[in-house]
């Protein structure tokens, strides 16, 4: 079972965007095989976020997740914390091909962004963690990344007043613990919803909200270009693995699960929100621009028996890019703004 909560905001948009598909014009184009009209409910957003029974909503839980989420203190050295690389910014995630850790050294990999986390599982670009609360007790202890104990953390939060009486309060008899701060956290994660984009005012039936190029993008993501075998659904990304023809060395998915050939640099497919402050891209980081990800796909990308059978090289016309790349701008939500918490002493 999971429980479902409708944030404030969420529900204001929605009734917008109610609003505003009851006066709406009809179809658009149709000069080609792809049924927009079809389309439109299999990218509709969902109006409330899932959480589960065992971590329930509540804004008090939230907003201490949101306060350890940018607390540094979390830290060996208190010179890092999440949003060190998943910075609200660059669409929660770091301008840097491999994300550089408190002992500044690049780790092994790009970080991805947490933006729609309640929708997405397995976690990590292998999925190896099973759940938010299992997946933020890594970066907190690695020695590459936050470098902290969890003992010391304990401590440095319990000598803090505030946060003592807000875990004492929501925790009644277990107050600040490995356990309470991961479910903080990873409860105000799951309220890290990407905002409104054009293409989702389009989708309600503004047919105003995104330009020509951009619908006939969408038709080429949807049909020509492939795309949307794997990135599916509005958060687009069917939550699986794929080895989609990378040059790299990392093994991805088969370090987790090596009973499929397909697993072989596999690597989970990421949502598409916000992806205009995202870059670089992919896993290592190695595609510096949207551009560059679309030619690759055109590419076909390395041959190898790994290689998803949907990679199959196509060409797009100058025009046709440009139109997919206009469709991608429009999956960044048009205002998005992330108040920094203050933080007790
Ligand atoms: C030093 C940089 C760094 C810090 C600090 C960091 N992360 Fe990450 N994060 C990464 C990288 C890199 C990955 C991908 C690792 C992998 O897949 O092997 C990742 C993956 C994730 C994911 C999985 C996303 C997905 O699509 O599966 C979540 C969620 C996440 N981090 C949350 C957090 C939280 C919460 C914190 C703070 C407690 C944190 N991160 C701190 C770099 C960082
Ligand atoms: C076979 C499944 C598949 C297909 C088809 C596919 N993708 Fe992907 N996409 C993925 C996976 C998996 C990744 C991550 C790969 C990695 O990092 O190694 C990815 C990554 C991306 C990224 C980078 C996102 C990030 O957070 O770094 C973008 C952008 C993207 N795809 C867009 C597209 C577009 C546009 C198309 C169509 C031209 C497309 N994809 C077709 C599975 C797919």
């Amino acid at each position: 079972m999971i429980q479902v909560v409708v944030l404030a905001g969420l529900l204001a948009a929605a009734a917008f965007a109610g609003a505003v598909s009851a006066t709406a014009s009809q179809d658009t184009g149709g000069q080609d095989s792809i049924d927009l009209e079809a389309l439109r409910s299999l990218y509709k957003r969902p109006t409330a976020i899932p959480f589960p029974e065992s971590a329930p909503y509540s804004p008090q839980l939230a907003t201490l997740g949101k306060m350890l989420f940018f607390d540094p203190r979390l830290s060996g050295a208190k010179n890092m914390n999440c949003a060190s690389c998943h910075n609200p910014s660059f669409g929660y995630e770091a301008p840097v091909e491999l994300a550089v850790g408190g002992l500044n050294e690049p780790l092994s990999r790009h970080a991805p962004t947490t933006l729609n986390m309640a929708w997405v599982t397995p976690l990590f670009w292998d999925g190896r963690a099973a759940d938010l609360e299992e997946q933020a007790a890594g970066p907190i202890t690695a020695p590459v990344e936050m470098n902290g104990k969890f003992d010391e953390i304990i401590a440095t939060l319990s000598d803090i007043a505030e946060y003592r009486t807000w875990f004492e309060r929501l925790f009644p008899g277990t107050g600040v613990s490995r356990e309470t701060i991961l479910t903080a956290i990873a409860t105000y994660e799951r309220t890290i919803v990407s905002g409104w984009a054009p293409f989702d005012r389009w989708i309600d039936g503004d047919e105003g909200a995104m330009s020509a190029a951009a619908v006939n993008g969408f038709r080429l993501f949807n049909g020509k270009a492939n795309c949307a075998v794997c990135h599916t659904g509005w958060n687009f990304t069917d939550n699986r693995f794929h080895d989609i023809g990378l040059y790299t060395d990392d093994i991805g998915r088969a370090a987790v699960d090596d009973s499929m050939p397909g697993n072989r640099h596999a690597f989970k497919t990421p949502g598409l929100r916000d992806l205009t402050y995202r870059a670089p891209f992919m896993h290592n980081g190695s595609v510096a621009d949207l551009e560059d990800v679309i030619r690759h796909y055109e590419s076909g990308g390395a041959v190898r028996p790994s290689r998803s059978e949907h990679m199959i090289p196509f060409e797009l016309s100058d025009r046709e890019r440009d139109d997919l790349l206009a469709f991608l701008q429009a999956l960044t939500a048009e205002v998005s703004e992330t108040p920094m918490p203050n933080l007790p002493n």
